[in-house]
């Protein structure tokens, strides 16, 4: 808020001084990138009331990329793929969902432009060989996450960390390139609540709809002594660049390229979002706070149907949708109530 109004005091001065030279309109063009803010507000701020009570001739302020067709909001949320990490997992991955249904609602009719990024170390050279590094790493020690049970030698090691990122990584991409970015929140969502590491069951698992193929292509080969190019452009842009600093606290939030320090909820992080918009433009999502979806209309949430019989597993519930196979006149259906996709074809997982 101090920023903001400092940018507010600076905007008012500004057009008052031109006013002053007989000007009949100001244009002041922002001369960073960021995103719009209401600039009279004088309620909000009195020092630069003063200068907007003479200022009765039609002025704005411009974003930086103005002319540029590309206004959405962008924002990024820096995270890794470990679901057992103790409460700072948790509290990711309830946010995750409970933002999954805004997220998408806001990506899909353009208004923002999200990208999920993944933070991995490396070994340094001289201990790829180690047992540490053979179990944290991929690619020869390029690619590394700490044991996710630090230091049993059960259950999964770092390196399946490491994987399920990358994993992760490449159905972004494959769906952004297929312009449905917003099939990445399903994917994540439903893998804590499909295959969580408590239970063990931190396997692969293809994305629903997406070509596995091309996921199974970019995630490549992970003994190989090679690069890959998506974890290797993440490491990459892990470093600070412009206004937005290096990320080095998991997970965090970057709206317009700059860190958010606010809670990681809903409706604090919406509210850092729709900031961005300009009024009367923004989505009906950023006036009520709330979203109302019906998860199941599309794809069938991802749950198992029969469509012949008219039976779904898919259930609609204000924390978005369930998977539940169905008690259909006494009998109940067994499995996980999921849809399971092996390239063409789909295996029916509720059966009585
Ligand atoms: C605004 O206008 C009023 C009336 O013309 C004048 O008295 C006042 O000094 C002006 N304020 C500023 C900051 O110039
Ligand atoms: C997603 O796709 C858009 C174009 O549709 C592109 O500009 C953007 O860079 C892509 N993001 C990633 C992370 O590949
Ligand atoms: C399918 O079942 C739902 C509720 O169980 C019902 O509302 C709907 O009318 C049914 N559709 C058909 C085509 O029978």
């Amino acid at each position: 808020m101090r920023i903001k109004s400092k940018i507010r005091l600076l905007f008012a001065l500004k057009v008052w001084n031109v006013r002053q030279a007989d000007a009949s309109a100001v244009l002041v063009a922002d001369d960073i990138e960021e995103a719009l803010i209401t600039m009279d507000n004088p309620e909000e701020d009195s020092s630069s009331a003063k200068y907007i009570e003479n200022i009765t001739f039609p002025s704005a302020l411009i974003e930086k990329t103005f002319g540029d067709p590309d206004d959405r909001d962008k924002y990024e949320l820096w995270t890794n793929s470990n679901d057992e990490c103790g409460v700072k997992c948790d509290m990711l991955m309830a946010f995750v969902k409970d933002f999954k249904g805004a997220a998408q609602i806001l990506e899909k009719a353009g208004y923002t432009q999200f990208t999920p990024h993944y933070i991995t170390w490396y070994c340094p050279q001289a201990f790829t060989l180690s047992r540490q590094c053979k179990s944290q790493c991929i690619n020869r020690g390029r690619y590394c996450a700490p044991d996710p049970e630090q230091g049993f030698s059960s259950g999964y090691e770092g390196k399946d960390v490491v994987i399920e990122t990358l994993r992760q990584l490449c159905v972004f991409k494959v769906a952004n390139e297929t312009n449905r970015p917003w099939v990445w929140w399903d994917y994540v969502a439903d893998f804590q609540i499909r295959r969580p590491m408590k239970e063990k069951k931190y396997n692969k698992e293809c994305a629903d709809g997406l070509d596995a193929k091309k996921i199974e292509k970019c995630i490549g080969d992970p003994d190989a002594d090679t690069e890959n190019p998506v974890l290797k452009e993440e490491q990459d842009a892990q470093a600070g660049k412009g206004s937005r600093g290096d990320v080095t606290i998991l997970p965090t939030l970057v709206v317009n390229n700059r860190q958010y320090r606010g809670k990681l909820t809903k409706g604090a992080v919406l509210k850092a979002i729709c900031n961005g918009f300009k009024e009367t433009t923004e989505p009906a999502v950023c006036l009520s706070g709330d979203v109302e979806t019906n998860e199941c209309l599309e794809n069938n949430g991802g749950c198992w149907q029969d469509k012949a019989a008219n039976l779904t597993a898919c259930r609609d519930t204000f924390r978005g949708r369930v998977c539940e196979c169905l008690l259909v006149d006494g009998v109940q259906f067994k499995g996980d109530g999921y849809s399971h996709y092996e390239g063409e074809n789909q295996d029916f997982i509720c059966t009585d």
